[in-house]
């Protein structure tokens, strides 16, 4: 059997690292039998965004890279696929592998089935239910056409079986970011917190208000935000900004590790000055698997629009305040046990929701049905029993 897997953007990568590793326990085991490409379609292309995360995460080189890169969205999809069904005609696999909801699960997934060749979605039956999100758009086109379709949580199998069709096959196989998390906490827990926030400052300026906070002991807060609903509109994210400047950082220091959608947004809006000089906000550059998770770890609040950081925090049991009206990860929420809220991008929302966090102050690890460390081998087993 030969097994094709696709990467394009960061998400992406925590995900495939365990399912390459499966892969490789399997090929040893059966020698023979199971062959394997890796595709990266470029579309995150930055060291911090791409590279460092195969190093660090150990997954192998990619065998072919698209080199596809920014663009608008019918630019990074119809490339992807142009130059996917390439790679797909020459290497005629059995299996195309997709895993989250970027840009390049829509493109490969679309291209494989026009070729007939099956296609497995990890991570399959999200729902936001929000159509202006273009994640939305990508699950529900991947989800439409995967033969496989390998769901994270029970609320994911529910959400796609009342739309699959006969021959598509859904197998509950739990959370493989789980499975990174697991293998990668020991390493990360290691790392230095003063050594790893040096290296992290975005700029020189951030030294000396780094130096004031002790992340061993004291309490702060992470920010990340990289949605366009968030950034994108100056008024909201100027909002976004005078909250954590004159608000809550005046209560708990904050560290901010800029997306670089986000940090150009910034500079655009004229708001990055007003951080860089903000006495209790820290910016940092994009941070690597090890040391977010680090942090993650020692945080006492994490105020973030990213889907895999809800499902992180959940985990560690980190107070999350997600920046979005929906979720399509309602598993982390605390109306089902998890420790995150959603707060929207409604600066006065945002504030109440800080207030009753700050009150709280206390972990609450969740550890939802199969979010084990064991993922990709179950869903291996799926893809070779399919
Ligand atoms: C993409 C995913 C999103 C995911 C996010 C994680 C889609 C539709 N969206 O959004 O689901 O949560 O990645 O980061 O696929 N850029 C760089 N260097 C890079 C990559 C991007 O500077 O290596 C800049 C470019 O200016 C680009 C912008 O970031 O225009 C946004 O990148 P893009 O790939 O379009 O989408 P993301 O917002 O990162």
């Amino acid at each position: 059997m030969k097994i094709l897997s696709v990467v394009g953007a960061r998400p992406n990568f925590m995900k495939i690292a365990p399912f390459s590793r499966a892969i490789k326990d399997y090929q040893e085991t059966h020698p023979g039998e199971l062959s394997h490409l890796l595709v990266h379609t470029g579309q995150h292309y930055d060291d911090a965004m791409s590279a460092s995360f195969f190093e660090s995460l150990g997954i192998p080189t990619a065998d072919i890279n698209l080199g596809i890169g920014s663009g608008t969205h019918s630019e990074q999809v119809g490339n992807t696929m142009i130059e996917f069904e390439k790679v797909l005609l020459s290497e005629k696999p059995d299996w195309v592998v997709v895993v989250g909801d970027v840009n390049a699960t829509a493109a490969c997934s679309m291209a494989a089935k026009k070729l007939g060749v099956r296609v497995a979605h990890i991570e399959a039956g999200l729902r936001s239910h929000d159509m202006d999100m273009p994640e939305e758009i990508n699950r529900l086109v991947c989800d439409t056409l995967s033969d496989l379709l390998l769901t994270p949580d029970r609320f994911s199998s529910e959400n796609l079986s009342s739309c699959v069709r006969a021959e598509q096959k859904i197998v509950f196989a739990g959370n493989i970011m789980i499975d990174t998390l697991e293998a990668n906490k020991e390493k990360a827990l290691a790392l230095d917190s003063k050594a790893l926030i040096e290296q992290a400052l975005y700029a020189d300026s951030q030294k000396e208000k780094a130096a004031r906070i002790d992340i061993d002991s004291d309490d702060f807060g992470i920010v990340t935000m990289h949605r366009p609903s968030n950034v994108d509109d100056a008024s909201i994210l100027g909002g976004i900004v005078d909250l954590l400047v004159e608000k809550v950082s005046e209560k708990l220091p904050l560290f901010w590790t800029l997306h670089p959608r986000t940090a150009s947004k910034l500079e655009d809006f004229g708001l990055l000055e007003k951080l860089v000089v903000a006495k209790n906000i820290v910016l940092l550059k994009p941070l690597g698997y090890h040391e977010l998770l680090k942090l993650n770890a020692l945080s006492s609040l994490m105020l973030t629009d990213s889907g895999g950081l809800q499902e992180e925090c959940a985990v560690l049991g980190t107070p999350c305040l997600t920046m979005r009206w929906n979720t399509e990860r309602p598993i982390t929420l605390q109306e089902h046990g998890g420790p995150s809220l959603l707060v929207g991008n409604d600066p006065e929302k945002i504030y109440a929701a800080f207030e009753q966090v700050l009150a709280q102050a206390e972990r609450k690890p969740l550890r939802p049905e199969l979010w084990d460390g064991q993922s990709a081998h179950r869903m291996l087993e799926a893809i070779i029993n399919y």
